[in-house]
């Protein structure tokens, strides 16, 4: 947060985590991993009482990406179960709140239970008017940007856009973010200082 000659703080309007150290933290414990992604979830429920407290408009949360799939079965599954357990206890309260739940990410791969939970906590909370939480699910950086290409591709062949007014603006609206603006802090609780993939537009 940048401080101003005042002293006061200002509100980042867009606030993005990469859920990591999950599994360190759980090792340091003698903990299993899935103990720490739990305790990962746990700790983003604070993060978002606390972003609305503040006035933060959009979080985004990096919790499955595209490369997560290599992880070991067994991971990949509680992962999925713990965004269905998440939805499950937590949308109502999210709505009630006003809350605005969307994903960023090709939910089509995901198993029927995990997209249903998904699809239905987006259509209630679809017109609410408060922060705006995307999960980043199953989402990639590059695969985006190839999407975003395709869809650009086949709208120029079908003569809905011109290649000579393909812009920033028009490209970035093809993007799984073009509801939201660039994010103005990225947050890696782990202390790794990488992208892996995430929002690199
Ligand atoms: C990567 O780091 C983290 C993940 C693959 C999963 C993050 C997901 C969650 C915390 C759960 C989903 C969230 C909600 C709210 C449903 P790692 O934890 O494997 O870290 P490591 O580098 O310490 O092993």
């Amino acid at each position: 947060m940048a401080e101003d000659q005042k002293g006061s703080f200002s509100v980042p309007a867009h606030i993005a985590i990469i859920m990591d150290g999950n599994g360190r933290w759980a090792k340091q414990r003698g903990l299993p991993r899935n103990v720490g992604h739990r305790q990962g979830a746990k700790v983003f429920e604070n993060i978002c009482g606390y972003c609305q407290k503040i006035g933060v408009k959009y979080v985004t949360a990096y919790a499955f990406s595209t490369e997560n799939w290599k992880r070991p079965k067994d991971e990949v599954n509680a992962l999925m179960k713990l965004l269905v357990q998440y939805l499950r206890s937590e949308v109502s309260e999210l709505h009630r709140n006003k809350v605005v739940l969307r994903v960023l990410g090709d939910i089509t791969a995901l198993a029927d239970e995990c997209r249903k939970e998904i699809e239905e906590s987006i259509e209630l909370t679809k017109n609410n008017t408060g922060l705006v939480l995307n999960f980043a699910f199953n989402y990639g950086g590059r695969d985006e940007i190839i999407r975003a290409v395709k869809n650009v591709v086949d709208d120029v062949q079908e003569g809905k856009i011109n290649k000579e007014n393909i812009t920033q603006e028009l490209f970035a609206n093809y993007l799984y973010t073009k509801d939201s603006p660039d994010p103005d802090l990225i947050i890696r609780p782990s202390g790794e200082q990488r992208l892996s993939n995430f929002l690199l537009w």
